[in-house]
């Protein structure tokens, strides 16, 4: 008898603790150190990179001079935009530590064009100007979340969701910052990658994908 009654407890304590640990798991692992300053130069692969002797960081590894003061030229795209952004290859010290930061500059009616960024999710800060941003979500609803941004507005553009920011004035050029929650969040530009693959995806293929006459994917491709 005091088993039979004690048997419906077992799955259920389980059940409990497979939840628990999937709380655990499903959280930002924990740095295991108070900072793993990348090794460059080390061979040894790791998913990102070795640490490097905490004997020998400094404070410049932790430390990048006045990359984000200035406009950059957006006149170097016919998009224009121009992107800086600053990594763990540009500060050692952000390995490990899940977060980068970017400048974005538009040109009067400049666009960031539609990308995603596979391992982050962006905090976008309007510095200067007016900007119509925005993100899609995944099918089969692709929903446009969009909102016109001004200065000091905030926006966030979720991991992996296409997105883009455009720049209302026609006068004036534009600015943001953001920081993405990964040290390296990678850029897939979504025009880039759909018609100037290397090597190309076959044009008959992509005017099925897309439903248009195999000239027009000719002249994206070109
Ligand atoms: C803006 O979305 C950027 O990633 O440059
Ligand atoms: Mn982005």
């Amino acid at each position: 008898m005091a088993s039979s009654s004690s048997f419906p407890l077992l799955p259920v304590a389980l059940l409990a603790l497979l939840v628990s640990l999937q709380g655990a798991i499903a959280s930002v692992p924990s740095p295991l150190q108070d900072f793993c300053v990348a090794d460059l130069n080390s061979s040894v692969l790791v998913n990102g990179f070795a640490c490097k002797n905490p004997a020998n960081v400094s404070a410049d590894d932790f430390f990048k001079a006045a990359m984000l003061d200035k406009p950059r030229d957006t006149t170097t795209n016919k998009v224009g935009s121009n992107v800086t952004l600053i990594n763990v290859m540009e500060i050692p010290g952000l390995n490990t530590l899940g977060i980068s930061i970017v400048r974005v500059d538009y040109a009067p009616l400049g666009l960031n064009p539609p990308h995603t960024h596979p391992r982050a999710t962006e905090l976008f800060t309007v510095v200067e100007g007016t900007l119509y941003a925005g993100f899609v979500t995944s099918n089969p609803e692709n929903k446009l979340f969009s909102k016109v941004l001004n200065k000091g507005d905030v926006f966030v553009f979720p991991k992996g969701l296409v997105h883009f920011q455009f720049n209302l004035n026609p006068h004036k050029p534009a600015f943001a910052i953001s920081s993405l929650s990964s040290q390296n969040p990678g850029i897939i530009t979504i025009a880039n990658a759909v018609f100037r693959s290397n090597p190309p995806i076959a044009d008959d293929l992509l005017a099925k994908a897309f439903q248009v006459d195999k000239k027009i994917i000719d002249l994206l491709q070109a």
